[in-house]
Order: C-alpha cells, then sequence, then structure tokens
C-alpha cells in the first residue's frame, strides 16, 4: 500500500529528540560496521542518503573531501547540523539538503566518489531508483555501499520504531520489506557491479539470531 508522502518525515521529526539517547542496537552496530568496513572515503567526495541525525556523518566528514548530507526530516537533519558544527573541520566540508531520496538527487552526474546509505532503504519502495540515482552521481569506479536492517530481521517483522518521548506512544516508522536479491537485482540493474555483501551480528548476542544488518558494496 502507498505511503503518505510525508509519513515518514513526520515519524522522525517526532523521534529525532530521542533518536540518539535511547537504545538501539541496530543504530549502534551500524555505526561500528561502516567504520570497520565501510568504504574508504579519505579525500574523497561523499554522498551521503538519509543522513538522519548525523551518526556516521560526523566520522565521513573527519576523513572525506566533502560531504552532501541529504535527508528529508527537518529535526533529524537539525540535530546533524548542530552536531557537525562542532566538528574541528572546514565549515563548507559538510552540507545538509532537505530532500526526499525519491525525487532525482541533487547532484550533478558522475560528481561524487561515493554514495553511502545507511538504515533508509526500509522506507523507500522503489531500490531500482535509488541505483539508478547512485550510478548516476557516480563517478566511474565510485563505490555504493548500503547498510541495511536485514531483511531476514524484516520478515520475522523488524521494521524502524520508537517511544515517542512526549506521548508514550510505539510509533512504527512506514518500511518495506526488501530481500537479498532485491538489492542486488536493483544494483545490477543500475549497471553497477556488486563487490561485496555482508551480513552483521553485534557482539554478544545469541549466535543463533538472525543476522542484524545486511550491507552491500558496488561500483560503477
Ligand atoms: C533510521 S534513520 C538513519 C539515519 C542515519 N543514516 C543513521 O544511520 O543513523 C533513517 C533516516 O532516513 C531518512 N529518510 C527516510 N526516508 C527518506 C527519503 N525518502 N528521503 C530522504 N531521507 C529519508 C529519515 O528521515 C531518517 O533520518
Amino acid at each position: 500500500m502507498p505511503i503518505a508522502p510525508d509519513a515518514v518525515a513526520s515519524a522522525y521529526d517526532r523521534w529525532a529528540p530521542s533518536y540518539d539517547s535511547v537504545m538501539n542496537r541496530t543504530r549502534d552496530l551500524d555505526a561500528e560496521v561502516l567504520r570497520t568496513q565501510g568504504p574508504e572515503v579519505r579525500g574523497l567526495r561523499v554522498l551521503e542518503l538519509g543522513g538522519g541525525s548525523g551518526k556516521n556523518t560526523v566520522w565521513l566528514a573527519a576523513r572525506a573531501t566533502s560531504v552532501l548530507s541529504l535527508d528529508l526530516s527537518l529535526q533529524m537533519q537539525a540535530v546533524a547540523r548542530e552536531r557537525v558544527a562542532s566538528l574541528d573541520v572546514p565549515a563548507d566540508r559538510v552540507t545538509f539538503a532537505l530532500h526526499d531520496l525519491r525525487e532525482r538527487w541533487p547532484v550533478e552526474d558522475a560528481s561524487v566518489h561515493v554514495v553511502v546509505g545507511n538504515l533508509v532503504l526500509e522506507h523507500v519502495a522503489s531500490l531500482e531508483a535509488v541505483f539508478a540515482e547512485a550510478a548516476r552521481v557516480l563517478t566511474p569506479g565510485g563505490t555504493v555501499w548500503v547498510s541495511e536492517l536485514h531483511p531476514e530481521r524484516q520478515r520475522l517483522g523488524g521494521q524502524a520504531h520508537f517511544e515517542d518521548d512526549d506521548t508514550g506512544e510505539l510509533v512504527h516508522v512506514p518500511a518495506f520489506r526488501h530481500t537479498v536479491s532485491e538489492y542486488v537485482n536493483a544494483a545490477i540493474g543500475a549497471g553497477l557491479r556488486v563487490r561485496r555483501l555482508g551480513e552483521w551480528l553485534e557482539d554478544g548476542a545469541d549466535p543463533m539470531a538472525p543476522p542484524r544488518l545486511f550491507t552491500m558494496r558496488a561500483k560503477r
């Protein structure tokens, strides 16, 4: 069923005040996996999809030549702006744009070296459109890296959710289930070369539990 265009934005606007402070194993594992397994970004131009409150933006900003962080939630991005402002990096290194990834990205063809998307594609129905845009904006040889809630977790009912601080309401953010083959085929369909898949579970978790995160690296 189609979701209202602003339902995701308004959910994240409500989540923004508590997103970084409440326990969230998926968020924390994602940070660790990007930092240890993610693409090389040093000295490169990076586009971040759904940068949210800046958990990964700050790490990218400390390494990349430039970072453009797109998100459709004003409140999530406001947190990220504050975080980045306190970094000791040139002020023009990070640019934020309030932008819906389902629309054409505000980026020139073949102009970024790395596209990074973390915990965002569950909110986007068409992976084909996302990878087509990634292929358009990447320089030849550029890398797209995505890290998402593992499809097996999604199949078992996993979905981004939070408790609203003000009302106590448990809010499930509208989400789409994507399979591993959907990710891979969307990348291949966009003319990208899939280079590596990963499946990740946090230290200390039941080893029989399904992986928490799925990652994919592909090259233009
Ligand atoms: C779970 S948060 C992840 C934020 C950040 N990448 C991280 O790993 O901490 C998902 C983010 O994706 C953003 N988002 C969801 N759908 C989007 C869309 N269609 N266009 C742009 N941003 C979107 C949300 O507003 C939210 O900030």
